[in-house]
């Protein structure tokens, strides 16, 4: 039932994503240069909260335009109804709708859906992730120097030390190719299924991150923070990994790491 609905919201937010792609529509400025939200982002998020709603009127829910809603219920759905805005805003069909659904503090259940790539990525706790219903697993990569890693930037807080840029420069230096696809969600899920070795960001939402950290959970891969500890969403700093790259990845990012331990 709770995957049925999860699925039918999807499906509900990604019909607003098709509706409004390469159309004309609203954009205002959110905090900061170039941090979008569009009419489709709105039309997309209450799509998916009246299926929600309609299901489930006592649930929890945390979304990215309208905030929490009804915060009392043991069940959280959390969403992001465009993950990649930006690409959303420019054509770039790299962008999807984005569920996690959180009991008791626990993610038990994930949806990630591109609807232009017809990509619908699923987790289940304990019951493995799956690509359009087919089982997905992450790479058997080994180490760092050999991987095809991704990230992505926040819209502020660049230049710290071991800040986004200096993680950037330290890995681009080396030749280690570091994608930036815009879209965390989408991150996620593509080192769930194999195509990247490891994703890192500095600064995520818990909309961002919900649903793609069980996916990549589930789908055999290790998700922590920087400092190693297991990954909430509630807090900004992933790293993903297939679990081999794990802690030399955290090393890449913070070098000290080594002489902490
Ligand atoms: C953004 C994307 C991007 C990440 C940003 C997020 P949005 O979400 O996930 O990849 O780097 O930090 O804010 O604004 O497109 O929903
Ligand atoms: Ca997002
Ligand atoms: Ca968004």
């Amino acid at each position: 039932m709770l995957l049925q609905v999860m699925q039918e919201a999807a499906d509900a937010g990604a019909a607003q994503l098709r509706k409004f792609f390469g159309q004309s529509f609203q954009i205002s400025h959110k905090e900061g240069l170039n941090n979008l939200v569009t009419e489709a982002d709105h039309a997309s998020e209450n799509a998916i909260i009246d299926v929600i709603r309609n299901h489930f009127p006592d649930h929890a829910i945390l979304c990215e335009e309208g905030g929490a809603m009804q915060n009392t219920g043991h069940t959280k759905w959390i969403i992001d109804p465009i993950d990649g805005t930006i690409n959303f805003a420019n054509n770039i069909p790299i962008c999807c709708v984005s569920i996690g659904v959180e009991k008791d503090g626990e993610m038990i259940a994930g949806l990630v859906f591109n609807p232009f790539m017809q990509e619908l990525f699923i987790a289940e706790k304990g019951k493995g992730a799956t690509l359009n219903g087919d089982k997905i697993q992450v790479s058997n990569q080994k180490n760092v120097e050999n991987s095809c890693l991704v990230t992505g930037f926040p819209y502020t807080y660049l230049d710290q030390p071991n800040g986004p840029l200096d993680v950037f420069e330290r890995l681009i230096r080396k030749g280690i190719p570091v994608r930036r696809l815009g879209s965390a969600a989408i991150d996620l899920c593509w080192v769930a299924a194999g195509r990247f070795d490891g994703f890192y960001e500095h600064h995520l939402q818990p909309w961002d991150s919900a649903a793609g950290f069980l996916i990549v959970q589930e789908a055999g891969g290790v998700v922590t923070n920087f400092a190693g500890e297991a990954f909430s969403p509630y807090q900004p700093k992933i790293v993903a990994t297939n679990g081999y790259i794990h802690d030399e990845l955290l090393t890449w990012i913070d070098p000290n790491r080594i002489k902490n331990i």
